[in-house]
This record gives structure tokens, C-alpha cells and sequence, in this order.
């Protein structure tokens, strides 16, 4: 018994020096254009998913029918998801086709059948992937407003898809960006007052 307790201990260190020495000498690419070993995605992906399926699971959802929630997460998901997670007509662009781990097209899995979990991870984001924590900018509501948009995303038109970020007014004022900017999106031109500003502001 005690053999074999020595036995696992040396190969687990062995194994762990192993480890260190691939990364200290710089075996370990981390190139965005190298994808992970299969092993190594897997057992990434599986981190992810348990992770937000934990921290998901005492979320409650608010009614994600509700037609304000839904267009005021029209404008939001416009200018600030749609570049990585595309739109109804949006194929791709330089972000979605780039980044490594690619962002998944959200106008086919829309909240995934996990609002809970849609909800936490744009909130906080995704460690080390492109996907940033939103809570960061936006208050809870706002992402709400997103997530009961992409629970009706894939059953979307580019038409219907258009007509609904035009009613929301474009990008909401509050809804997360924390520069001021016109409504083109472009940041605010110099000639704006304080007070413009801050009106631009949240
Ligand atoms: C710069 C690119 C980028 C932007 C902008 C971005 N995301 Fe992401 N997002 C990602 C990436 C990359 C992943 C996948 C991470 C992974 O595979 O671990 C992701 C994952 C997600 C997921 C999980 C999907 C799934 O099936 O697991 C959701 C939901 C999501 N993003 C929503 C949003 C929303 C909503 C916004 C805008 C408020 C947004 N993202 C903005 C890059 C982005």
C-alpha cells in the first residue's frame, strides 16, 4: 500500500515538472490560429459549461416576453455583441472569423435554452476569450434586455431584425458604454459641453 501511495505521489510530480518544463521552454503556443490539442479542448469546454451551470443555477429569470425588455435589448446587442456574434444577414466579420475561441453565432443558438446561464456569462464574461464581463458597464436590467432579445434571435429575419434595433433607439443611453459618444456610435466630438456629455453618458 504504502508502495504504491509513493508510486502515484513520483509520477505526479514528475508529470507536473513535466507540465511546467513544456511551458517554461516555450513549447506551449499561444497563437489564436493554433487550436488546442482535442484533450486540451475538451477538457476547457467542460470547465466552462459546469462552471456557469454552478454559479447559473440560483439566477432567477424575469419574464422574458415582455415586448420593452425585448426591444430595449434590441440596440444593445447591435452595438455592442453583433461584431463577434453576428446578426440575421451577418455571416461573419473580421472579429467572428479571427478569434480563437470563436465566438459562437448567437442567431442560432439565441440563450442556448440556459437563460440563467446566458445571463451570468454576459454579465461576467468568459476568462481569457474574447468575451468580455458586461457587468462591468451595464447594470442588470440592461442585460436582461439582451438576453430576452437572443431568446427571440434565431426565430429572427435581417428584416425584423433591423425594424426592432430602429425601434430601440439605437444603442440605449445607460445600456453599458462608458465612453460618451454621438448617436452614429462615434466618440463624442470635442465641441460637446460638459453637460452634452454627461447627457450622453449613463
Ligand atoms: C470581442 C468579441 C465578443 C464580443 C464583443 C461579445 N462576445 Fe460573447 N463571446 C465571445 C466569445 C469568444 C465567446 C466564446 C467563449 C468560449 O468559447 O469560451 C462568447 C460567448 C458568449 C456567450 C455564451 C454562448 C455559449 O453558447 O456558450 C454568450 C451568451 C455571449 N457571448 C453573449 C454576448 C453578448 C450578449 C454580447 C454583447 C453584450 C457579447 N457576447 C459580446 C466573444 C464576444
Amino acid at each position: 500500500m504504502k508502495t504504491t501511495i509513493k508510486t502515484v505521489v513520483a509520477t505526479s510530480a514528475v508529470a507536473g515538472a513535466a507540465v511546467l518544463a513544456t511551458a517554461y521552454f516555450g513549447l506551449v503556443n499561444v497563437g489564436a490560429d493554433d487550436p488546442h490539442f482535442p484533450a486540451v479542448h475538451a477538457f476547457l469546454a467542460m470547465a466552462r459549461e459546469r462552471s456557469i451551470e454552478v454559479r447559473a443555477r440560483d439566477i432567477e429569470v424575469p419574464n422574458l416576453k415582455d415586448e420593452a425588455l425585448i426591444i430595449a435589448g434590441a440596440g444593445n446587442y447591435n452595438a455592442m455583441c453583433m461584431g463577434c456574434h453576428l446578426a440575421p444577414g451577418v455571416e461573419r466579420t473580421e472579429l467572428s472569423q479571427a478569434l480563437y475561441p470563436a465566438p459562437p453565432d448567437l442567431t442560432r443558438t439565441g440563450v442556448g435554452g440556459n437563460p440563467a446561464a446566458a445571463f451570468w456569462t454576459i454579465k461576467h464574461g468568459i476568462k481569457a476569450t474574447g468575451m468580455p464581463a458586461w457587468g462591468k458597464s451595464m447594470d442588470d436590467p440592461y442585460i436582461w434586455g439582451i438576453v430576452a432579445f437572443l431568446d427571440q434571435l434565431p426565430r429572427m429575419n435581417a428584416e425584423q431584425y433591423a425594424g426592432l434595433v430602429a425601434s430601440s433607439g439605437g444603442h440605449q443611453h445607460g445600456g453599458g458604454e462608458s465612453q460618451p459618444h454621438d448617436h452614429a456610435g462615434q466618440p463624442a466630438a470635442k465641441t460637446h459641453t460638459h453637460k452634452d456629455a454627461k447627457a450622453h453618458r449613463h
